[in-house]
């Protein structure tokens, strides 16, 4: 049945195990679509990692490269990025040498923007002034989900104010997507003062599923997940899912292709190499449907 996905042809497909891909999928359109609950990462897997050559922003840069940081504040944020960004995506490092590093360029980061004391106000413009990009096919993927009433995660670690903008100002935050992400807190006069509850990092997906678990109870009746993703940190995203029947991991692999590709693929059941679409995932939804 689900031979009949012509995009698992993509060039930009890679599977470890096609057969495995293939009766995931079968049982998953077999069980209907009101089974189905869909658990996706936000930066550089809905959003898009490049365009025309260049990189498209996080909701991290999305805040950096705007006018609510000062000059001097954005060359820190720089330069925490150029440090510890080519250590998120170090595959010659185990997860535990990575961990407290993350920890580390997240505290570093949020402590420089609360320092900034940015206007809430201020967050629409830069979000409209970015360059962050949805992916492309991104409005079917929003809208299909809508129509079906497939409840979407959306699971960051980016900031949530920010992306729960960049969704709104495409026209696809719709009543059937819920955020975890890290939100920020302001004081009265709407001035950034810290960021709310446990802080979310690449590596703490798992810790921040399990602390919403009342968000997994009301999805008992949809043991069935599709999880995307762009990092290994992104795979613990739907450990809190409850009564687990099927899970179909789709992963994108934007940046260092060749070293990460052996551990992609032995973690998620499709890698999409340099693939700036949502054609895939969409095909698989509109089949299971
Ligand atoms: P995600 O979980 O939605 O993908 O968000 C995490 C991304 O945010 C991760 O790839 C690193 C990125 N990031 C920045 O770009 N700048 C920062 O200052 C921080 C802390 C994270
Ligand atoms: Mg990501």
């Amino acid at each position: 049945m689900s031979a009949q996905i012509p995009e698992l042809s993509n060039p930009s497909v890679c599977m470890k195990d096609p057969q495995r891909v293939q009766d995931i999928l079968h049982s998953m359109v077999k069980a209907g679509s009101n089974t189905l609950q869909v658990i996706s990462d936000f930066d550089m897997t809905l959003t898009r990692f490049s365009h025309n050559g260049k990189r498209c922003p996080t909701c991290h840069n999305i805040l950096d490269n705007s006018k609510v940081i000062s000059a001097d504040c954005k060359q820190q944020l720089d330069h925490l990025l150029h440090t510890y960004y080519p250590i998120e995506i170090d595959s010659s490092r185990s997860v535990e040498e990575k961990l407290p590093l993350m920890v580390e360029w997240w505290t570093k980061a949020h402590d420089l923007l609360v320092e900034q004391k940015i206007r809430k106000d201020l967050l629409a413009e830069a979000v409209s002034e970015s360059e962050v990009m949805l992916r492309e096919g991104f409005q079917l993927f929003f809208d299909h989900l809508h129509e079906h009433s497939i409840p979407l995660l959306i699971f960051s670690a980016g900031i949530g104010d920010i992306l729960e903008e960049v969704i709104r100002q495409a026209g696809v935050f719709h009543s059937n997507v819920n955020v975890f992400s890290n939100y920020m807190d302001f004081d009265e006069s709407g001035v950034l003062r810290a960021f709310k509850g446990e802080l979310i990092h690449i590596y703490n997906k798992r810790e921040g599923a399990l602390l919403n678990t009342g968000h997994f109870q009301e999805l008992r009746t949809r043991p069935n997940v599709l999880l995307m993703g762009d990092s290994l940190g992104d795979l613990s995203m739907a450990d809190g899912v409850q009564d687990m029947e099927n899970i179909l991991k789709i992963g994108f692999l934007n940046d260092k292709v060749e070293e990460r590709k052996r551990s992609y693929l032995d973690s998620y059941d499709i890698v999409l190499i340099k693939d700036e679409t949502l054609e895939v995932p969409n095909a698989v939804l509109i089949q299971d449907c």
